[in-house]
């Protein structure tokens, strides 16, 4: 099976995609963590790519349609979630002429939709943990002890672009360069829109109605 989960920034994708992988056994390709992990481990692709994410701005689509090439090499017989991926016309028609020539087409396109309002306070308020990337939120996934990751004890950090320019760049990109999207997936008729309101696993069971 291969899913997409697409939405704007801070909607909820990576938290599904989560849920998803633990409970379902997708694999994720989750291009923000992917990147973010290059960035980390200071590879070429890292300083290549570091300052789009900084700034908010989208990866040129070359960059991203070579790693889901490799991505697919490895795990073509899995089911798959792609999350974060594809983010423009570019990105999407390359993956269908893949996912074409591996006799695997996208099965469902989950689009998570969520009020801008809602979608800055989330984002203002999310913390990552710094060693293992695990996801917080300040408001409403708090961790057990203050500014530190349940999972490893790593130390809490704000994401480099969860600031007021930076979430605005990721939104404006989103509008102009991935919302067409939304129509794209439509026409093909595998598009389901689920509302992000509500609590992680409210989102969540309203999800698998689908799948
Ligand atoms: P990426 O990491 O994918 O960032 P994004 O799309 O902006 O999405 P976010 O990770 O911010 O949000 P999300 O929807 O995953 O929400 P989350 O679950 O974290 O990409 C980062 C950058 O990489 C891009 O800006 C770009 O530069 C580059 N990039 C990546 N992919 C690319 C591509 N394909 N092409 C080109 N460039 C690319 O939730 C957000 C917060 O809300 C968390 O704190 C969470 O705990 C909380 N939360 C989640 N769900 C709920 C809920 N139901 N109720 C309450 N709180 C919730």
């Amino acid at each position: 099976m291969r899913i997409v989960l697409l939405g704007p920034p801070g909607a909820g994708k990576g938290t599904q995609a989560q849920l998803l992988s633990e409970d379902k056994g997708f694999e994720r390709f989750s291009t923000g963590d992917i990147l973010r992990r290059h960035i980390s481990e200071n590879t070429p692709l890292g300083s290549r790519v570091k300052d789009y994410l900084i700034k908010g701005e989208l990866v040129p689509d070359d960059i991203l349609l070579q790693l889901v090439r490799n991505f697919l090499k490895e795990k073509n017989l899995s089911p798959i979630l792609f999350d974060g991926f594809p983010r423009t016309l570019t990105q999407a028609k390359g993956l269908d002429g893949l996912l074409e020539e591996e006799g695997h087409p996208l099965d469902l396109v989950i689009f998570l939709d969520l009020p801008e309002t809602e979608i800055i306070r989330r984002l203002n308020s999310r913390r990552i943990c710094k060693r293992c990337g695990a996801n917080y939120n300040l408001i409403t996934q708090p961790p057990k002890v203050s500014g530190r990751c349940d999972r490893c004890g790593g130390l809490l950090i704000k994401r480099e672009d969860d600031n007021t320019k930076a979430i605005r760049e990721r939104l404006r990109a989103y509008r102009e360069r991935t919302s067409p999207l939304y129509e794209y997936y439509e026409r093909r008729g595998i598009l389901i829109k689920v509302s992000g309101m509500g609590s992680p696993l409210q989102v969540y069971k309203r999800i698998i109605r689908f799948l």
